[in-house]
C-alpha cells in the first residue's frame, strides 16, 4: 500500500499540513484515506482532497476561516444519500463532514421540539422522539444514513408531507456557518415568529450553497402507539386517489399513501423474494397504505373496517392487510428498496417530479408513448407519494443516456409539469444534475434572483460552487 504522501501532490500536502496544524489531526482525512471510503449515491463525493470532520460548531467557523484564507472551495456533507450531486466533490474541493455532529441536544415533550445538530440521522432522531410519543414529522427510505442537516439542505420531503409538511416546515429554528465565517443564530423555538425575512428558509433547500447548516430546532408530532399496512391492487391514479381521500375521511389517521406502477414493483418483488402470488401484482397500479392507532391490532382494525366500507363503491378492490408488523415491514420494502432498479439498470436516468396528483393517470399515458418515440426500448419504472403529488420515474436503461436522447426525455417528463402547476424537482433538489433543468423550467425572474441571493451570501463562490448555480 502506498503512504498518503506519496499519493498527495505537493500543494494538497501543504494545505493538509495547513488545516492539521488549525484543527486537531484525527479530524482531518487525506484523499489517500477518501478513497478507501464508502462514497455513497454518488461516486463523486469523495472526490476532494481532503475531508474534516469537525467536532464542533466551533471546528466549522474554524475550518470555514480556513479555507477563506485559502480561498479553497468546501462542500458541506451529510449522509451522501443525496441523489442529484449535491455532495460531489472535486480534487481541488475541501468535504466539511457533519458527522461527528451528531447530538440530539434536547428533546421538549412541552413544546413538541428537538434541538438536534446537523449530523444526527433521521433514523437516530425519530427513535429519540419515540421514546416521548413523538416523531419529527418526516421519513424516508434512506433514514438510516440521511442526516437532519443533509435533509435540511434539499429540503427532503418523504412519506409523511402530504400531512406535516416538507423540510422548510419542520424546521423552527436553525444555526449556520455563512460562507464568510459568520454563525448566524436563529435557533428560533417556537411556531410563531413574525420578525422580517425569514433567512432560514433561504438556507433550507440551498443544498449547503448558502452557508453550513450546524444545528437546528425541529417540530415534533404525536406519534400513534400502532400502524396497519394495506397493500392494494387498483386500475390505476384515481382510484388511488379516491381510496386516500376516503382513508383520510375516517377518524385514524393516514399515515402513508404509496403508489407503485406493476413495473416497479414486479422488479423489487422478485428482488426481496416476495412470492408475486400473495400480492395484487396483476392490477397495473399498487397503493401501500398505513393508518394509525392505539396499537398495532387497533389500527388494523379500522384498516379492515374503512377498506370493507369501501368495498361498497369499489367492488373489485383486491389486496392484503398486513397481520403482523413484520408482515408490514416486507410491504414497505417492496416500495423502499429502489436500489434494486439501479442494480438492474446501473445509473439509470431518475427523475423527481410534481403535478396534482388528479393528472396522474393522464400524465403517464401521455408519457408512455412519448418516450416510446424516442426509444422503443424505455419503460418507465414509476413509483412515488401519491398524496403529495411527487412522481418517481427512473428509466430502464443505463446511463448516461446520450445527450440528445436525454434532451428529448427531458422534455418529454418535464414539458407540461409548469402548465400543470408542477415541479420539475419535487423533493430530491437541483445539485449538479437538475442545473439545466432549473435554467429551462424555472421562471427566469426566480433564478436571477437566485443568482442574486448566491452572490449576496457567497461572493467569492466557495461555498459547495457549481450546485444549483452553474
Ligand atoms: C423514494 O421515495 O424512494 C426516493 O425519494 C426516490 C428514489 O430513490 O428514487
Ligand atoms: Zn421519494
Amino acid at each position: 500500500m502506498m503512504r498518503c504522501e506519496e499519493q498527495l501532490a505537493e500543494p494538497e500536502l501543504d494545505k493538509v499540513a495547513s488545516l492539521r496544524s488549525q484543527l486537531p489531526e484525527s479530524q482531518v482525512l487525506d484523499r489517500s484515506v477518501l478513497a478507501a471510503r464508502d462514497p455513497g449515491w454518488d461516486a463523486g463525493n469523495l472526490n476532494a482532497f481532503a475531508l474534516v470532520r469537525p467536532g464542533s460548531v466551533a471546528d466549522v467557523v474554524e475550518l470555514v476561516s480556513w479555507c477563506r484564507a485559502q480561498r479553497c472551495a468546501f462542500v458541506p456533507q451529510g449522509g451522501r444519500t443525496g441523489l442529484v450531486g449535491g455532495a460531489v466533490t472535486t480534487p481541488d474541493q475541501l468535504i466539511c463532514d457533519l458527522g461527528a455532529l451528531d447530538k440530539i441536544e434536547e428533546i421538549d415533550p412541552d413544546s413538541g421540539i428537538a434541538v438536534v445538530q446537523a449530523g444526527v440521522t433521521l433514523g437516530a432522531l425519530q427513535e429519540a422522539a419515540a421514546a416521548f410519543g413523538l416523531h419529527p414529522g418526516l421519513d424516508l427510505a434512506a433514514r438510516g444514513s440521511a442526516t437532519i442537516g443533509g435533509l435540511i439542505a434539499t429540503n427532503a420531503g418523504g412519506i409523511t408531507a402530504f400531512r406535516t409538511g416538507v423540510m422548510r416546515h419542520r424546521v423552527l429554528g436553525l444555526e449556520a456557518v455563512l460562507p464568510d465565517g459568520r454563525l448566524v443564530d436563529d435557533m428560533t423555538r417556537v411556531l410563531k415568529t413574525s420578525a422580517g425575512y425569514d433567512v432560514k428558509q433561504l438556507l433550507i433547500g440551498a443544498e449547503g450553497t448558502l452557508g453550513i447548516v450546524t444545528r437546528a430546532v425541529i417540530r415534533l408530532d404525536p406519534l400513534p402507539n400502532g400502524r396497519a399496512t394495506a397493500l392494494l391492487g387498483l386500475n390505476g391514479a384515481a382510484q388511488a386517489l379516491d381510496i386516500v381521500r376516503h382513508l383520510r375521511g375516517g377518524s385514524s389517521p393516514l399515515l402513508a399513501a404509496e403508489i407503485m406502477w406493476s413495473g416497479f414493483a414486479a422488479v423489487t418483488c422478485a428482488a426481496i423474494g416476495l412470492d408475486p402470488a400473495q400480492l395484487p401484482l396483476r392490477s397495473p397500479c399498487l397503493l401501500l397504505v398505513e393508518l394509525g392507532g392505539a396499537s398495532f391490532e387497533a389500527a388494523r382494525t379500522a384498516l379492515e373496517e374503512a377498506l370493507a366500507a369501501l368495498a361498497e363503491t369499489e367492488p373489485d378492490l383486491d389486496g392484503v392487510v398486513c397481520t403482523s408488523m413484520a408482515q408490514s415491514a416486507q410491504l414497505w420494502r417492496l416500495r423502499e428498496d429502489t436500489d434494486v432498479l439501479y442494480r438492474l439498470h446501473p445509473q439509470a436516468p431518475s427523475y423527481d417530479i410534481s403535478l396534482p396528483a388528479r393528472e396522474f393517470d393522464a400524465y403517464v399515458a401521455r408519457l408512455r408513448p412519448a418516450l416510446k418515440a424516442i426509444d422503443p426500448a424505455i419503460e418507465p419504472y414509476l413509483f412515488g407519494h401519491l398524496a403529495d403529488g411527487n412522481l418517481h420515474i427512473v428509466l430502464n436503461l443505463s446511463g448516461p443516456l446520450r445527450p440528445d436522447i436525454r434532451a428529448a426525455v427531458d422534455t418529454a417528463i418535464y414539458g407540461e409539469l409548469r402548465g400543470l402547476g408542477g415541479s420539475f424537482s419535487a423533493e430530491h433538489g437541483i445539485g449538479n444534475k437538475r442545473i439545466a433543468a432549473l435554467q429551462r423550467h424555472a421562471d427566469p425572474v426566480k433564478v436571477a434572483l437566485m443568482a442574486q441571493i448566491k452572490t449576496l451570501f457567497d461572493p467569492d463562490n466557495l461555498c459547495n460552487p457549481g450546485k444549483i448555480i452553474a
